[in-house]
């Protein structure tokens, strides 16, 4: 397929069930794709237009270097591959991001995502953990599904002497070890601050389910706010199957806590009244809340992202039978 087809008999042959691999020039792959784009909405119709690469490389006319990009997304390169158009560009997005990095006021730095990790680009939530007060006497911290490592940051900068943060995607505890090297002086189990007149602390990123061993003064989860199942790696960071995250965060809490702690849940597109039946639940009490209005374009008229600050109430948790 090269440049001299048309979008409109590009989507007949895709609707027939076709594959394309493109042939022609890279920077017209792109038009087609876009003017594909404004004909259907069909993520597999999208993907059906596809680049050939060998160890990543795309010989093709006007083509871009993505070798360093599809190494980060994919690994090590193993001879011929085709991938689709669509899922280049987001490769080749993703590897820009990462390299430019996400500045963030909370941290006076710059958070530099991995493929396929939850980027904090909407960081009106990391501010509401950088205003939130810290309990006076808390000194160990678990960040449970850090993602970037952000959290743990903010908390470590915040001066609690220890954080131990926790994701179950091995790409997440990658990028947050990375992260959190970068922010300080590290080697990538056990983070050293060193900042001027603190006693050194040290943040521990750990892959696992949930929690880590031990126990917290204060648990902070910002879990993926959509209820669905994720289809894809990049789904993954932002889709909680059944709510699975949500209620394992909940449930499991109080068990991790130290008397007198807090847990601190990151919420947003949910809700009040379910997420006040949960607490109930899980044997929770909300001691306060913090709310921002997001600033994005796609952000509802009403919608807010939540900080809810959660205390073990006296009352078990319980699960209501079916
Ligand atoms: C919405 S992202 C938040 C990332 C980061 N805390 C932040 O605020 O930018 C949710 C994270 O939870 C992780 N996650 C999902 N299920 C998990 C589980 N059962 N245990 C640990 N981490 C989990 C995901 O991999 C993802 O990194």
């Amino acid at each position: 397929m090269d440049d001299s087809v048309s979008a409109d008999r590009a989507l007949r042959l895709i609707r027939g069930g076709s594959t394309l691999r493109w042939e022609g020039d890279f920077q017209n792959a792109r038009q087609l794709l876009a003017a594909l784009g404004r004909r259907t909405r069909r993520v597999h119709h999208l993907n059906s237009l596809l680049i050939a690469t060998t160890d990543y490389e795309i010989r093709l006319r006007r083509a871009p270097d993505v070798r360093r990009a599809c190494r980060q997304a994919y690994g090590p390169p193993t001879g011929d591959r085709l991938i689709p158009l669509r899922e280049l560009l987001g490769v080749i997005g993703a590897h820009q991001l990462r390299e430019r990095g996400i500045y963030l006021q909370a941290l006076d730095a710059r958070i530099h995502p991995h493929y396929g990790v939850f980027a904090p680009t909407r960081s009106e939530y990391v501010d509401l953990v950088a205003a939130e007060p810290i309990p006076p006497t808390a000194k160990v911290a678990f960040d449970i599904g850090t993602g970037t490592g952000v959290l743990a940051a903010v908390l470590r900068r915040r001066g609690i002497a220890k954080v131990v943060a926790t994701d179950n995607n091995p790409r997440a505890v990658a990028c947050a070890r990375e992260n959190l090297a970068a922010l300080v002086v590290s080697d990538p189990k056990v983070v050293r601050t060193h900042e001027a007149g603190n006693t050194p602390g040290a943040i521990e990123v750990v892959e696992g389910d949930l929690f880590p061993a031990g126990r917290a003064d204060l648990i902070v989860c910002n879990p993926p706010w959509v209820s669905k199942r994720p289809r894809t790696l990049l789904d993954t960071a932002v889709f909680d199957e059944d709510s699975r995250m949500l209620h394992g965060f909940l449930y499991g809490v109080r068990e991790h806590l130290n008397p007198g702690g807090e847990a601190w849940l990151i919420m947003g597109l949910r809700p009040r009244d379910e997420l006040l039946t949960l607490f109930r639940k899980a044997g929770l009490r909300v001691v306060g809340r913090s709310s921002v209005v997001p600033t994005h374009r796609r952000a509802r008229v009403d919608e807010t992202t939540d900080l809810w600050r959660l205390c073990p109430s006296d009352a078990a948790p319980f699960v209501e039978e079916a």
